[in-house]
């Protein structure tokens, strides 16, 4: 993988440095995330658990380049983020970040397969490519049966599957999960899970939750309290 160093040792996706997150609202100030280091290496799954309002939102956000950190360094997939400019950072979370969001965020007119299809659409993959990628990863999350189903014809489940594969429409290095069981019944849940976990073995997955039982599964978890691992 291009993220390994060529000697065999493996480089870190995610590297975080004393990373702060003020956000502002008029007169008040909230320090979201107060000194972050992380360190996430590729492949495998890091869990992040904490409870509402600890941070771990603000803190994939800052990972995933879709807001800047009040202070502190992020770098991912060899990327010093704070050297990019907006369209940049556009451009790189097009190609190194796949998210996927506890309320799934399909858009409800499109198929399953014109979802995962589209953020390929944004990279500039030609149209017969998108259609048969799309395919092979919705198949790929066992959604193959359903691919000219629209969102609202699709269980829980069956969507956050169809967020999953679209995470991975530009196969990218690094995907982040924020709360991707927080819908779903705690089985369906687990399903999700396996599959956020099978997907660890070839990339990175950064999963946040407050469900502690499902995190227990990562290889590694750690814990955020107001803005700080601990
Ligand atoms: N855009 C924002 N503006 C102001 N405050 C925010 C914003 N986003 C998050 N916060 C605050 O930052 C803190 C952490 O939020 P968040 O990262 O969403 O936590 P979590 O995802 O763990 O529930 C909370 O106090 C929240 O209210
Ligand atoms: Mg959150």
């Amino acid at each position: 993988m291009s993220d390994r160093a060529a000697n065999g040792v493996q480089a870190p996706v995610v590297q975080l440095r004393e990373v702060t997150k003020v956000y502002r609202k008029g007169a008040q100030e909230v320090r979201a995330l107060d000194g972050i280091d992380l360190r996430v290496e590729s492949p495998g799954m890091l869990a992040v658990v904490g409870a509402s309002g600890s941070g771990k939102s603000s803190l994939l956000h800052m990972i995933g380049a879709m807001d800047r950190p009040t202070s502190g360094e992020v770098v991912v997939a060899g990327r010093y983020l704070a050297a990019l400019g907006d369209a940049e950072l556009t451009g790189f979370r097009r190609k190194t970040v796949g998210f996927v969001f506890q309320s799934f965020n399909l858009i409800p007119n499109l198929t399953a397969l014109e979802n995962v299809m589209l953020p390929m659409e944004f990279n500039g993959v030609d149209k017969h490519e998108r259609g048969r990628r799309a395919l092979a990863l919705l198949e790929r999350v066992g959604l193959g049966a359903r691919a000219t189903h629209r969102p609202g014809e699709l269980s829980g489940g069956e969507q956050q599957r169809v967020a999953i594969a679209r995470a991975l429409a530009n196969d990218p290095p690094l995907v982040l999960a924020d709360e991707p069981t927080g819908n779903l019944d705690s089985k369906t849940g687990q399903v999700i899970y396996e599959l956020l976990e099978e997907i660890a073995r070839e990339r990175t997955v950064i999963v946040v939750t407050h469900a502690e039982p499902l995190a227990q599964r990562a290889k590694r978890v750690v814990h955020i309290q107001d803005g700080h691992l601990v």
